[in-house]
């Protein structure tokens, strides 16, 4: 598997090789900023070399998607609800390989049904809480890509109980895991992600933002079915990059068939979404003006993509000025590790015999490394209850079997006002060492909704730090950064990040004021 750092090694020589056979990028894109990368390069750059021989696999069409995920409710009769006795049961999963001793934690593992006439099944990872697990809420934790599993990034390398060592086979624990403030569901979405499948071959062609989220809440009710105790619990859903489409679009499909049935099938409370592609427009341009506020390209560079490019539709076509604007782009910006400028690359990928000394509070670049070992092991997928039908291919952190993306919204701003407008909480945060869907990009989106501000643009405090700077608007909107985080928060930033989510599913402000929280 050629992944972030190795690229970056060599990526000159890599560039213009990728430049040319983009597509085979997109299918095996190994980790979220290649497959939202070469997502991007469909959608604005149809006419380059960049997206030669993708664009014809990637029929994306914001208009009609846009009118899908609002107006999606005929769906909602066709949800079928399997018999689900006995296997929360089987599902347990006693002890994971190389787990450390002594930690008190209930786990889950397995596959939900989704579509029995397909065949197809999606895996989840369910962590409860240690303590008051029947009082706190369930939390849905996906990741983005659109391809990337939640498993090699949430569950093993962000707010998940445990990371893996550099030996790729003993766990170590996070003991700033979000378990501390919910019940954790991890889901690997949509087919051909992780261990999530189909018997139907082409249904690893035909993934888009529409089919998704229907995919996505026929496994919620089932998964509930099996989970029936969480059933009326609060419930709350969490992601980050390109599940920034995914979070929205499953909360409007569980509105939806709340509002059909007259009834709160799902009782969801609220979403918050972090680094998360919002709006197409506004996320391009603060992705460019990053780049040269942070000093990665020349200001002329970014004012050139301002003005020749046009990225108001993706049906524009772009004109030279700007494709050689964007060539400079990538030759500035590819040899660093885009999701956090900052941060260093992963040098050795070679698996040790003896494990690193690991912590929480030091995120090991290579990380993405000893997951694919870990999670590629006979004995942990034995006892995770993955890959029960012996797929002919290995797990990857990102998809390389899921082909190409029917259907990609150009904005989720309309479905955010709707979540506003029926009282969930809504949250945006936002790692500001992030270049990948940046905080530019974030603050432009925001703005966009022209929100009146409630509480102003102010430092909010974790540990006698600050933690980061928050706005609140009216409408119960919340905009938060998270200081000296990448694209992933938890990794870089977990005692920030957990003091996050805790406010954010409390409904309390992040704190303005010097004082000790945790
Ligand atoms: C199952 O998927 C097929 C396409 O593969 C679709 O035609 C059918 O409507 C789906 N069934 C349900 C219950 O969603
Ligand atoms: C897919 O096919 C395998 C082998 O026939 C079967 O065991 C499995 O249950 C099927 N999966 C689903 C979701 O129907
Ligand atoms: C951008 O492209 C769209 C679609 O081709 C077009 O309608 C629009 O006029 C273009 N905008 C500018 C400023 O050129
Ligand atoms: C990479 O790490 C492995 C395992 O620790 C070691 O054997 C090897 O010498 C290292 N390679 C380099 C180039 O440092
Ligand atoms: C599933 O198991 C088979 C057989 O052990 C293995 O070759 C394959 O890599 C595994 N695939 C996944 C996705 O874990």
């Amino acid at each position: 598997m050629a992944m972030r750092n190795s690229e970056c090694g060599s990526s000159i020589i890599l560039l213009s090789f990728f430049l040319i056979v983009l597509f085979s990028v997109q299918i095996e894109a190994k980790n979220q900023k290649e497959a939202l990368d070469a997502l991007y390069k469909a959608k604005f750059f149809k006419n380059s070399k960049a997206a030669r021989g993708f664009s014809s696999q990637l029929l994306v069409n914001s208009e009609s998607a846009t009118t899908t995920t609002t107006t999606n409710n005929q769906n909602a009769e066709n949800v079928e609800i399997y018999d689900q006795t006995g296997m929360k049961k089987q599902d347990k999963i006693v002890r994971l390989p190389g787990q450390p001793p002594n930690v008190r934690l209930s786990q889950y593992g397995g596959y939900v049904t989704v579509n029995k006439s397909a065949g197809r099944a999606f895996y989840y990872y369910f962590v409860e809480a240690p303590h008051n697990k029947k009082s706190l809420p369930l939390l849905l934790w996906l990741n983005g890509g659109p391809g990337c599993s939640s498993l090699a990034y949430g569950a093993m390398a962000e707010l998940g109980p445990f990371r893996v060592r550099s030996d790729g086979k003993t766990l170590f624990q996070n003991k700033f895991s979000w378990n501390h403030a919910a019940n954790v569901l991890f889901l690997e979405s949509p087919t051909g992600v992780g261990f999530s499948y189909s018997n139907t071959t082409s249904d690893y062609n035909t993934n888009g933002d529409k089919s998704t989220a229907e995919n996505n809440y026929a496994f919620l009710v089932n998964w509930l079915e099996r989970f029936s105790e969480y059933k009326t619990r609060d419930f709350y859903i969490a992601g980050e990059s390109y599940a920034g489409h995914y979070v929205p679009q499953l909360a409007h499909t569980i509105l939806s068939h709340n509002k059909k049935a007259g009834k709160k099938i799902v009782n969801l409370k609220g979403i918050i979404i972090g680094n998360a592609v919002i709006n197409d427009e506004t996320d391009q341009i603060g992705m460019y003006d990053f780049f040269a506020s942070h000093a990665l390209i020349a200001d002329r560079t970014a004012k050139d993509i301002r003005k020749y490019c046009n990225f108001t539709s993706d049906e524009a076509v772009q004109n030279r000025q700007c494709i050689d604007a964007s060539n400079m782009v990538e030759s500035n910006i590819g040899v660093i590790d885009i999701y956090n400028i900052y941060y260093p690359l992963c040098q050795n990928t070679t698996l040790t015999n003896v494990p690193k000394r690991a912590s929480v509070l030091n995120y090991d670049p290579c990380t993405d490394y000893y997951t694919y070992a870990y999670l590629n092991r006979a004995d942990v997928q034995k006892a995770m209850h993955a890959n029960v039908t012996k797929l002919s291919y290995d797990w990857e952190p990102c998809s390389d079997v899921m082909q190409g993306w029917s259907d990609s919204a150009s904005t989720v701003v309309p479905l955010l006002r709707e979540f506003m407008a029926s009282g969930l909480r809504v949250w945006v945060f936002s790692g500001d060492f992030d270049g990948r869907v940046p905080i530019t990009s974030t603050k432009y989106s925001i703005d966009s909704m022209k929100l009146p501000v409630k509480k102003s643009w102010y430092p909010w405090f974790n540990a006698n730090e600050v933690g980061g700077y928050a706005e609140v608007y009216e409408g119960e909107l919340t905009l938060a950064t998270v200081r000296g985080a990448g694209h992933e928060v938890p990794s870089y930033q977990p005692r920030r990040a957990l003091s996050l989510i805790k406010h954010f599913l409390r409904g309390t402000p992040l704190p303005s004021s010097h004082r000790r929280t945790t």
